[in-house]
Order: C-alpha cells, then sequence, then structure tokens
C-alpha cells in the first residue's frame, strides 16, 4: 500500500507507548504494518492492535528498524540516543518524545497548534517537547499572536504519569498502604508522593532551577522561535495520577483584556475553555485526563501589573503532553507528503 505505513513503537509497553498505540487505532492512522518495540524484559508479551494481539520485541540489533518508515519513541533518552540514529540511518522517520534530541538545531521540535510548518525541515528526528512545555505553548501561542508576551511566570502542578507507568503504579501502592497505617514506600521517586507533594525532583543547575524548569524555558523559547520571550518556572509533582495543572502568569507588551483573551482561545486548536464563575468552576486534572484538549480557565486581570493576565490550565499528561501530539506530528508529515523514506546516511547524533 502506497499510501500506509510501517511504524514502531519504541516503549511500546510504557505509559506513553500504550496511549500511542490506542491513537493509532481510534485515530486510523494509515498504518501498514506495526511493531512493538520495549527492552528484553517485555519480550514475548502481546498489545492489543484493530483486534489482533501483536507481540512485543525487544530491540536488540539494527536490523529490527529495515523498512520500518515511522519510529514513535518514547522509551526514554538514553534508548533514544542509541536507537534513533540507527533507525534514521535504514530509512525512518522518528518521532522523539525523549529530551535527547530537543534542543539539537537540526532537529525541529514541534507543537502542532504552534509551529507544524517545522516538521518541514525535519533531517530524520523530530522531537516532542517535553509535557508541561506542550500544555503551556498551546494555551499561550494564540495569546501571543494577538499581543506578544514578554514574561511568562509559571507554576506546575504534575502527575505522576510524567515519570512513567511504574511512577503511577507505586502513586497507587503508596496510597494504600498509607490508608492501611503502614509506610509508605518509594523506589521511583525520591520520596512519598501519596498525600505529599515534592519540588519536581529533576537534577538541579547551579541558579537553583530544575531540568524540567529549564525545559519549559529553553523549548518554549525553540516553539515560539523568539530567545526574547522572559520564562520563570517553579514544577511541581503532585500526588495526581495522569494529568498536570499550570499556574500561568503572562505579562504582554500592551493589555490584554480577559474578555479578549477568552475569546481568543475560545477558537483556538487545542483548547476548551472551561469556567463557571458562579460555581467557582475551573479545569481539574481529573476532567482532562483522557480528553485530547488542554482544559484552560480562571482567566483573569492580573491585579499587580496593567498588562499581567492570569490563567489556569489543567491537561492529559500522557495524551496531548506526549502520545496525542506525536501522534498528531505523524498525521502531519502524512498529509504534507513527509514520511517518506530518507537517503539512507541522513543523520541527526
Ligand atoms: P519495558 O516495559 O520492557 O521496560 P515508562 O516511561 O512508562 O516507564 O515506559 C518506558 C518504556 O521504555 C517501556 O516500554 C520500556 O520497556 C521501554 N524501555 C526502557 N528501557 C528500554 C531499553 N533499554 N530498550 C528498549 N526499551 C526500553
Amino acid at each position: 500500500m502506497s499510501n500506509s505505513y510501517s511504524v514502531a513503537i519504541l516503549g511500546a509497553t510504557g505509559a506513553v507507548g500504550r496511549e500511542i498505540l490506542e491513537l493509532l487505532e481510534s485515530r486510523n492512522f494509515p498504518v501498514s504494518d506495526l511493531k512493538l518495540l520495549a527492552s528484553e524484559r517485555s519480550a514475548g508479551q502481546t498489545l492489543p492492535f484493530r483486534g489482533e494481539n501483536l507481540p512485543v520485541e525487544a530491540v536488540k540489533s539494527e536490523a529490527i528498524f529495515k523498512n520500518v518508515d515511522l519510529v514513535l519513541a518514547s522509551a526514554g533518552s538514553s534508548t533514544s540516543k542509541t536507537w534513533a540514529p540507527i533507525a534514521v540511518e535504514k530509512g525512518a522517520v522518528v518521532i522523539d518524545n525523549s529530551s535527547a534530541f530537543r534542543m539539537h538545531p537540526e532537529v525541529p521540535l514541534v507543537v502542532p497548534e504552534v509551529n507544524g510548518e517545522a516538521v518541514a525541515n525535519h533531517k530524520g528526528i523530530i522531537a516532542n517537547p517535553n509535557c508541561t512545555t506542550i500544555l503551556m505553548t498551546v494555551a499561550v501561542w494564540p495569546l501571543h499572536q494577538a499581543q506578544p508576551v514578554k514574561r511568562i511566570v509559571a507554576a506546575t502542578y504534575q502527575s505522576a504519569s510524567g515519570a512513567g507507568a511504574k511512577a503511577m503504579a507505586e502513586l497507587k501502592a503508596q496510597a494504600r498502604e498509607i490508608l492501611e497505617g503502614k509506610q509508605p514506600t518509594s523506589q521511583v521517586f525520591p520520596y512519598p508522593l501519596a498525600f505529599n507533594l515534592f519540588p519536581h525532583n529533576s537534577p538541579l543547575n547551579d541558579w537553583g532551577y530544575c531540568e524540567e524548569e529549564m525545559k519549559m524555558v529553553n523549548e518554549t523559547r525553540k516553539i515560539f522561535d523568539n530567545q526574547q520571550i522572559r520564562i520563570t518556572a517553579t514544577c511541581v509533582r503532585v500526588p495526581v495520577l495522569r494529568a498536570h495543572s499550570e499556574a500561568i502568569n503572562l505579562e504582554f507588551e500592551n493589555p490584554l483584556s480577559p474578555e479578549e483573551a477568552k475569546e481568543i482561545l475560545q477558537k483556538a486548536p487545542g483548547i476548551k475553555l472551561v469556567e463557571d464563575w458562579q460555581k467557582n468552576y475551573f479545569p481539574m486534572p481529573v476532567e482532562a485526563t483522557g480528553k485530547d484538549e488542554v482544559l484552560v480557565g480562571r482567566i483573569r486581570q492580573d491585579i499587580s501589573h496593567p498588562c499581567g493576565l492570569e490563567l489556569w490550565l489543567c491537561g492529559d499528561q500522557i495524551r496531548k503532553g506526549a502520545a496525542l501530539n506525536a501522534v498528531q506530528i505523524a498525521e502531519l508529515l502524512v498529509e504534507k507528503g513527509l514520511l517518506k523514506k530518507l537517503a539512507v546516511g541522513t543523520k541527526v547524533n
């Protein structure tokens, strides 16, 4: 079939990989052949796709990428660093969910609602941004188009899913342990997350910012193609299973009223405005779970600054924050006729 593709999911057994599998099916992505790849631990398992149980294979040799057109990778940075260049060399396009290539100057970093046109410049690898960054950029970009944003101050409330399937299982187990009067055990997270929260535990730099916070700064600037925009963030892990929340303060060059902002966001792609001021009802992570849209609400004037605006958002970290964004990039490639075999030897290291 000329208009369907041989696809591989690298990290198919993970939280994001499983969601990619579901999205390929539910969005009817033109798949002619599907390979499910993971570590040796999962070899022999099966996962359902279009009514069949497909085997999971361990990635062990280059040959596994032979004749693969598209790799959707979500198996961590070191796995991507090892296998993505090999898959590209074998002729595949790789959409990588890890941080391995995001800041590489030759790798487009894409949120389809913001900079979809950037896919045209790919040289084999396209990076899917960090989840908190995707959710924030979908909401901020349309406002920035109407009135340039000078500065973003973000505080995030990040779910366990950002640390993978094992982290979600650990949060549930900890809640159970605490309710049974036991000490919670932590293996994935450094501290108990159930009935608790802690600043994001990614490595800290010399200025006291963690990696996750710097991803929001640097990736947003790359996606917006704007190195001038000032961004600061505080990222916090909270005991929520799979949707992230963010409190965002925006400073515009000139005032943008809450009414104007709501009108813009109501029409913006990938956004659902959720506000009932009478009922004090605004986006919540449980309501964002399983949804494609980023829920935005509580849009109000910042009383401390005439050009300031406050907003609150929730988005499914596994879906729009990762799997859906990757599948949307793949759909863009198909739509633009960019998903075809690259010359063997085209390489991004
Ligand atoms: P496995 O299930 O065999 O460990 P999550 O982020 O939810 O923890 O998922 C990570 C995904 O990445 C899983 O599918 C996991 O497979 C896969 N993975 C982890 N390490 C490797 C590796 N070295 N090679 C291939 N896949 C890997």
